[in-house]
């Protein structure tokens, strides 16, 4: 009976386009997932972007769009890296659709009336200068747990640690830089520490659904240690999932101005994209989550075990959801050129300049294929070794058995296999080969002679194929699968190399060369069905040159026939070379317009020299400065800007100048700016200064000064 499988990666946050380690899973996923449905499997593979949270939303008002159209633009760009590596997704939604609005909620409503949600007054940081609670990815300071410098807010990259932003060590905001400050605000939460879901997560964890790596892991996060700084964690503690408006997200039922923090409904998002997928198709998704056979697979980074293996599976439980059957996690992939590479090279693999520059996808997820494993463990791309595998392996191994095989059947057959050796090679054949036929079959250091010939068979790779490399593949332990095939093309290019075909056709046994020559094309034919889930494009040109209907991993025990037709040889791939990979990471002699990012903060949208032209800039002269009571950031200016009279302007400049540095310098402000009323008093305009768009670039401010010889106001155009 066939398997029922839902299949999901992780859904990647919709403000930025895919990277190398995205690509890396997907293509991870994708050779599982077709190999599951070459077996007969039923899946359903869907992804998403994740649209909410705050980082998100800041986003998308410095590019001046709403957050809705920001994510839709990040979305258009996705189909170009899914088809370009060939990722078999059958749905890709986002995390902001009515499904996921609707399945988050119920959810939330579900896990209440089951007595698990609680709202608790916390203090959360607050930023002053901004005048908003600060998300957590905005808080920055030193992890509570392994004391690495500049960890986020929610959790730590160094060593996963899931904490509150208030246990950071000397947080700071990194919106303003400000110390954030402590406010009361009202919070949903998840209660995890329930003994329900303690016992229920224990259990989970440990019974087999993560690899043994993993599940170790885990395994800490239930009891009480010791930190670093001295202080006792409890175990699992009840998990915070609501953030205060302005936030773009999922408003909490019930709960104006709350919203569901980002994490608790992204992962919510694989079901909604399923079901987003189902009704498209005019299926219940209802109906296919009660399957009882349904198996709900997740693959992830190491980087995000604890929102899957905990608060996902809880999630699920106690809303009377079915929980998943395996998380399947992987380690990043680190981009490591080695000593030889050149030192114009840069250390990113940016995926569609990989594309752009013609090189094929399939060379990848074949290397990425020879070396992913189950484990969590990260993995090196490496030029060098990348170019050896494609072309000496890949290529020098498994394409050559075709190209190969495919003159002989063509030339000495029309076309037409025969598996028939006919009558053994002649005597004659010994006189041969010390007269016409010099460069006979040296094979590991002897000759083959005629005797030799008569006895060789084809290798059996069919067994091997069908259940080594298969469990191979099930357990996602593609660089052994790799291995063992690469193994078995070897037996085939020996049998190859030692039955001579060539000298048989020119001693006139064009039977026995023919028969050589069709059994490579089986066992060609035997290894690409093997090779299929990591090379589906390669996979099915050799089908059309194979003109074989069925290409499914029970076709493995149908060999062709003698008299089966194939059809004409055409490359099936080309090496890499090394101008490719030089080109790969070199870097750009000019950043693409679309990519360019000045120091750190995205070119605003075009605007027309009209709209330039309201914004009167003039020469304004520094002719008083003084700090501000009540205010680290402010200096109040008085400026000279030819009007008969001074005007008073607060510039937030306080960390990069003492007032009397700025007393009679020139700068140039904007003129018909509205007045403001601030905390201080009125703002009358605003000074240009430069800063980094980057706040943890930490590279100052710079206040613009003219040239000598501008008098205040004078107008700059
Ligand atoms: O870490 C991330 O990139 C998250 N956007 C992953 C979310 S996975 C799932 F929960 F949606
Ligand atoms: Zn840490």
């Amino acid at each position: 009976m066939s398997r029922q499988l839902f299949v999901t990666t992780a859904l990647p946050y919709a403000n930025g386009k895919f990277h190398i380690g995205h690509i890396m899973e997907y293509i991870q996923a994708d050779i599982w997932v077709r190999f599951q449905r070459m077996q007969g499997n039923q899946v359903n593979f869907v992804g998403a972007d994740d649209a909410h949270g705050a980082p998100i939303m800041i986003a998308a008002e410095k590019a001046g769009v709403t957050p809705q159209q920001f994510v839709a633009n990040i979305a258009a760009g996705r189909k170009e890296y899914l088809d370009g590596f060939h990722i078999s997704f059958d749905n890709w939604s986002s995390t902001d659709s009515p499904e996921n609005h609707e399945l988050a909620r119920q959810i939330y409503r579900d896990l209440k009336a089951n007595d698990l949600i609680d709202v608790k007054t916390i203090e959360q940081f607050f930023d002053p200068e901004k005048n908003m609670f600060l998300p957590d990815r905005y808080i920055k300071g030193t992890c509570p747990k392994c004391g690495t410098k500049d960890q986020y807010g929610d959790n730590c990259e160094n060593c996963g640690a899931v904490y509150a932003p208030t246990d950071l060590i000397n947080p700071y905001s990194a919106l303003s830089g400000a110390t954030p400050v402590l406010k009361n605000s009202e919070h949903f939460f998840f209660k995890l520490s329930d003994p329900r879901c303690v016992e229920f997560l224990q259990e989970w964890t440990q019974d087999g659904k993560l690899v043994p790596e993993v599940a170790n892991k885990v395994k800490e996060w239930f009891s009480v240690r010791t930190n670093p700084d001295g202080s006792k964690s409890e175990g699992l503690g009840d998990w915070d999932i609501s953030r205060d408006a302005p936030y773009f997200g999922i408003e909490i039922p019930d709960a104006p101005g709350k919203y569901f923090y980002v994490w608790l409904d992204a992962p919510v998002g694989y079901l909604a994209s399923l079901k987003n997928l189902l009704e498209k198709r005019g299926e219940s998704f209802e109906a296919y989550m009660a399957q009882p056979r349904l198996e709900q697979h997740h693959f992830i980074g190491k980087d995000i075990v604890t929102f899957h293996t905990l608060f996902w599976p809880a999630m699920l439980k106690f809303s009377g959801r079915k929980t998943p059957d395996k998380i399947h996690v992987h380690g990043f992939l680190t981009v490591n050129n080695g000593e030889k590479m050149s030192k114009s090279r840069g250390t990113g693999l940016d995926p569609l300049k990989y594309l752009s520059l013609g090189m094929n996808p399939e060379w990848l997820r074949y290397y990425l294929a020879a070396k992913l494993n189950a484990k969590n463990e990260d993995i090196a791309f490496n030029a060098d070794d990348f170019m050896a595998r494609v072309n000496s392996d890949l290529i020098g191994k498994y394409i050559n058995i075709a190209s190969r095989a495919a003159k002989f059947v063509s030339t000495l057959g029309n076309g037409k296999l025969n598996f028939n050796y006919g009558e053994d090679v002649p005597e004659i054949f010994e006189q041969s080969i010390s007269e016409d036929v010099p460069s006979v079959v040296a094979y590991e250091g002897k000759v083959a002679f005629h005797a030799e010939i008569n006895a060789m068979t084809p290798p059996n790779i069919s067994n091997e194929l069908s259940s080594e490399v298969r469990s191979l593949l099930e357990a996602r332990e593609y660089s052994k699968a790799v291995r063992t095939i690469m193994d078995l093309t070897d037996q085939v290019n020996k049998y190859f190399d030692a039955s001579a075909p060539w000298t048989l056709a020119k001693l006139g046994n064009t039977m026995r060369a023919l028969a050589v020559a069709s059994h490579c094309i089986e066992l060609f034919r035997q290894l690409t069905i093997a090779m299929a889930p990591i090379l589906p494009a390669t996979a099915s040109a050799a089908q059309k040159f194979l003109n074989c209907t069925d290409l499914s991993w029970n076709s493995l025990a149908a060999p062709l026939k003698s008299g089966h037709s194939l059809n004409g040889y055409e490359h099936l791939m080309q090496r890499v070379t090394p101008e490719q990979l030089d080109a790969l990471f070199e870097a750009p002699a000019s950043p693409e317009p679309e990519r360019l990012i000045p120091a750190g903060e995205a070119l605003a949208p075009l605007i027309t020299i009209d709209d330039f032209a309201k914004i009167d800039l003039r020469i304004a002269k520094i002719v008083n400065c003084e700090p501000v009571e009540g205010s680290v950031k402010l200096l109040r200016l008085t400026l000279d800007v030819g009007e008969g009279k001074t005007r008073n302007v607060f510039s937030g400049i306080a960390s990069a100048y003492k007032p009397e540095d700025l007393i009679g310098k020139h700068t140039v402000m904007v003129a018909n700016l509205a007045p403001r009323k601030m905390k201080f008093g009125i703002s009358e305009g605003m000074v240009l200064a430069a800063s980094h768009g980057d706040e943890k670039a930490q590279s100052g401010i710079y206040v613009l000064e003219p040239s000598p010889g501008a008098l205040p106001g004078m107008r700059v155009k």
